[in-house]
C-alpha cells in the first residue's frame, strides 16, 4: 500500500504534489520521492527514505520547478525503504519514470528476460521492471505514443498494480493505469489530478473518476481520456464528492478501525500474492535465506510474540504443527528471555510483530539469537528493526494500520503463517501434492469469503451490540485452532470497549469458569467445522455439548457458526454465521465477526475507538 499523486496545469508543481502526499502518508511512510517534468532541465527527480519531511528537506536544498509531475509514498513491499529503493523508478535512460502501488508477482522473471536484452537495474525493487518493460516497448517499436507503450507493457504484468508514469520525450502528458489497488482522476479547471485515493486532491477538487481495474487514464492540459488496455475508448464516469477531508482519509468511514477491517480481502490477497501457484499449489518462499536443508533438519520452532501477533502465533502452532509435524512452543515475548529458554541451532525462532519494532519481541530475537537460533521474523513493515536482525523475513503487506486495535494486520499474520506452514510440509515431505493443492485453493478463496462475511454480518453485529453493550463480562470460548480466535475476540473487546472479557478453551470450562455464568454474561463461542476433516468435526461436537453446558445455567451464547448449520440454531440465543472453509482457515474468517462485534460495542459505549486509553500503537518500551 502506498501513496501516488501526480499532477498536470498551471500550478507549480512541487507543492501541490507534496501536499498531496502529505494527506495519503497514512498509506506508506517508509521513503518518498518526486519527478517533475515541463522545465528547461527535462526530467528531474528528488528521493529520500523516511518520511515525506526528508523528501521536503531534500527539495529545500536542491528546488526543482515543473507544471507537471508524479510524486510517491512508500510503504515497502519488495527492497529495503532506502532512497534507492524509493519510486520513481526510471528506465535505463533516465528519461521515463514510473510510480507504482501493488505488488509485480513475475517481476523475477520478467527481470531475468529484460537483463538478457541489456537492461540493467539499479534497485531491489518490482516497480524499476515496469519502466524497463515500457522502455523496451518503445525500444521494439519506435514514434509510438507514451500510453501505447504503457499499455502493451501491462500486458506483461501479472500481480497487483497502479501507475502513474511520465516521459521527458513526452512532455505535458501523465499516463495512468490500474489493475487491483486503488486510483482515481480529479477533474479541475484546466488542471488534471492522479491519486492512490480521495484525499491526495480533495483540496484541489471534488470532481472525480475512480479509475476500474482494466482503465488506462492520459492526463494532458486538455483533459483526460480514458481507454481499457486494448485502446478501446471509455467514458468518464465523473462523481462528486462531498466527504470532508478527514473522511476521506478513512474513505468515508467513521474509523480507521472499521476501514481497516474492511481492507482484510485485500491484505490477505496481497500477502499471498507471488508466494503460491495455484497450478501446482506449491509454495514460493525461497528468500527467507534458510536452506530447505535447515527447514527439513529443523527440530522445534519457537514463536515469540506479543497481543495479537502472539494469538496469530498460537494459531500458527496448529497450523505447522499439522502441516508440517514440527513441533511449536509459543511463547509471549515479555516472558521468554526471563525463563532461561532453552534454544539450541536446530531450532528456529519465528518473530511475530506488526510494527517490527516492539520491545519485548525485539529482546526475544536477541535471546535466540544469543541461544544459537536462526530466526525468521512475519513482520508488515518493510526494513523494520525486527527484519535487520532476523536471517528472513515473510511481509505481511497489510499495509500501514493506523488504529491502534489490530485487525488486518491478523489476518495478514494469520494468512503468512498458514503460507508458512504448508512451506515446511512441502520442504519436510509432510504433505500430498493433492493436499497442497487443495489448500492452496482454499487459500485462494479466502479473500472472497471475508468479503461475504464483511457483507453479510454487519447489521447483526450492530444488532448484538444494542442487546450486549451494557454488560459488565463476555467470555470467549473456541477448542483448537479456534482457540487463540477466542483469546483475540477477547482482547478486541478488552481494549476498544474497556469491558472485561476473557477467552478460554471451550473444554476448560468445567474446570472453573463455569462458576461464572448466570444470565448476565454472553458467552460467544467459536462452533465451526469443516465436514471433510474429522478431528474438526469431533471438536465441534464438543463444543455443541460445552454451549448445551453453559445454555443450562442460563448462559447467553453467541455462536459463530458456519451457513446452513440448522442444528445449532436451535441451541443458542444467536448465531453468525460464515461461509465454510478448510479448518485451519476458518480462524481468518471466524475473527471478522469478533472484530466487528468489539467495534460496534465500543462505539455504542461512546469509547475512543483508535486511540483506546492506556494503549499506544508500538510499544517500543519492555
Ligand atoms: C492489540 C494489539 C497489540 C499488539 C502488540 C504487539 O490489538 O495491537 O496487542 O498486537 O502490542 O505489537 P506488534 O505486533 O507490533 O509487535
Amino acid at each position: 500500500m502506498c501513496g501516488i499523486v501526480g499532477y498536470i496545469g498551471s500550478q507549480p508543481v512541487v507543492p501541490v504534489i507534496i501536499e498531496g502526499l502529505r494527506r495519503l502518508e497514512y498509506r506508506g511512510y517508509d521513503s518518498a520521492g518526486i519527478a517533475v517534468a515541463g522545465n528547461s532541465s527535462g526530467l528531474e527527480l528528488r528521493r529520500a527514505p523516511g518520511k515525506l519531511r526528508n523528501l521536503e528537506t531534500v527539495i529545500a536544498d536542491s528546488p526543482i520547478y515543473g507544471t507537471f509531475g508524479i510524486g510517491h509514498t512508500r510503504w515497502a513491499t519488495h527492497g529495503r525503504p532506502t532512497e534507492e529503493n524509493a519510486h520513481p523508478h526510471r528506465d535505463c535512460t533516465g528519461s521515463l519514470v514510473v510510480v507504482h502501488n501493488g505488488i509485480v508477482e513475475n517481476y523475477l522473471a520478467l527481470k531475468s528476460e529484460l537483463l538478457c536484452k541489456g537492461h540493467k537495474f539499479v534497485t531491489e525493487t518490482d516497480t524499476e521492471i515496469i519502466a524497463h518493460l515500457i522502455e523496451e516497448e518503445l525500444k521494439q517499436s519506435p514514434g509510438i505514443a507514451l500510453e501505447e507503450a504503457v499499455r502493451h507493457a501491462v500486458k506483461h504484468l501479472t500481480g497487483a498494480f497502479a501507475i502513474g508514469v511520465l516521459s521527458a520525450n513526452e512532455p505535458n502528458k501523465l499516463v495512468a493505469a490500474r489493475m487491483g489497488p486503488p486510483a482515481v482522476i480529479g477533474i479541475g479547471d484546466g488542471e488534471f489530478f492522479l491519486a492512490s485515493d480521495v484525499p491526495g486532491i480533495l483540496h484541489h477538487t471534488r470532481n472525480i473518476h475512480f479509475l476500474a481495474d482494466g482503465e488506462l487514464a492520459v492526463l494532458t492540459r486538455n483533459g483526460v481520456t480514458l481507454t481499457d488496455f486494448q485502446g478501446a475508448a471509455l467514458p468518464l464516469k465523473v462523481q462528486r464528492i462531498t466527504w470532508d477531508p478527514i473522511q476521506a482519509e478513512k474513505a468515508g468511514y467513521k474509523h480507521f478501525m472499521l476501514k481497516e477491517i474492511n481492507e482484510q480481502p485485500r491484505a490477505i490477497r496481497d500477502t499471498t500474492l507471488g508466494r503460491v501457484s495455484l497450478d501446482t499449489g506449491k509454495v514460493f518462499l525461497d528468500n527467507l535465506a534458510i536452506t530447505p536443508e535447515e527447514f527439513r533438519t529443523a527440530n522445534q520452532i519457537t514463536i515469540a510474540a506479543c497481543g495479537t501477533s502472539w494469538h496469530a502465533g498460537l494459531a500458527g502452532k496448529f497450523m505447522i504443527e499439522r502441516l508440517a509435524r514440527l513441533p511449536v512452543d509459543v511463547d509471549y515475548a515479555s516472558e521468554y528471555r526471563y525463563r532461561d529458554p532453552i534454544a539450541d541451532p536446530h531450532a528456529i525462532g519465528l518473530l511475530i510483530t506488526q510494527s517490527g519494532e516492539t520491545a519485548d519481541t525485539l529482546a526475544a530475537q536477541a535471546e535466540l539469537i544469543a541461544k544459537g537460533s536462526k530466526t525468521l521474523a512475519i513482520c508488515n513493515v518493510v526494513g523494520a528493526a525486527i527484519t535487520r536482525k532476523a536471517a528472513g523475513t515473510i511481509t505481511t503487506n497489510a499495509g500501514p494500520e493506523i488504529g491502534v486495535a489490530s485487525t488486518k494486520a491478523f489476518t495478514a499474520q494469520l494468512t503468512a503463517l498458514f503460507v508458512l506452514a504448508l512451506h515446511l510440509a512441502q520442504v519436510r515431505g509432510t504433505i500430498s501434492d493433492a493436499e497442497s493443492l487443495h489448500l492452496v485453493d482454499e487459500l485462494s478463496k479466502l479473500p472472497g469469503k471475508v468479503e461475504d462475511v464483511l457483507r453479510s454480518v454487519d447489521d447483526q453485529c450492530q444488532q448484538l451490540a444494542k442487546i450486549f453493550h451494557n454488560a459488565n463480562d463476555f467470555l470467549f470460548l473456541g477448542r483448537g485452532v479456534h482457540y487463540p480466535i477466542a483469546l483475540e475476540g477477547a482482547l478486541k473487546l478488552k481494549e476498544i470497549s474497556y469491558i472485561h472479557a476473557e477467552g478460554y478453551p471451550a473444554g476448560e470450562m468445567k474446570h472453573g469458569p463455569n462458576a461464572l455464568i448466570d444470565e448476565a454474561l454472553p458467552v460467544v463461542t467459536i462452533a465451526t467445522k469443516d465436514p471433510s476433516d474429522p478431528s474438526s468435526v469431533l471438536k465441534y461436537e464438543k463444543t455443541l455439548s460445552n454451549i448445551q453446558e453453559v445454555t443450562a445455567r442460563s448462559g447467553r451464547v453467541i455462536a459463530i457458526a458456519i451457513e446452513g448449520d440448522e442444528e445449532i440454531k436451535h441451541l443458542v440465543e444467536h448465531t453468525i454465521q460464515i461461509p465454510q472453509a478448510a479448518e485451519l482457515l476458518l480462524p481468518v474468517l471466524e475473527v471478522v465477526p469478533l472484530q466487528l462485534l468489539a467495534y460496534h460495542i465500543a462505539v455504542r459505549r461512546g469509547c475512543d475507538v483508535d486511540q483506546p486509553r492506556n494503549l499506544a500503537k508500538s510499544v517500543t518500551v519492555e
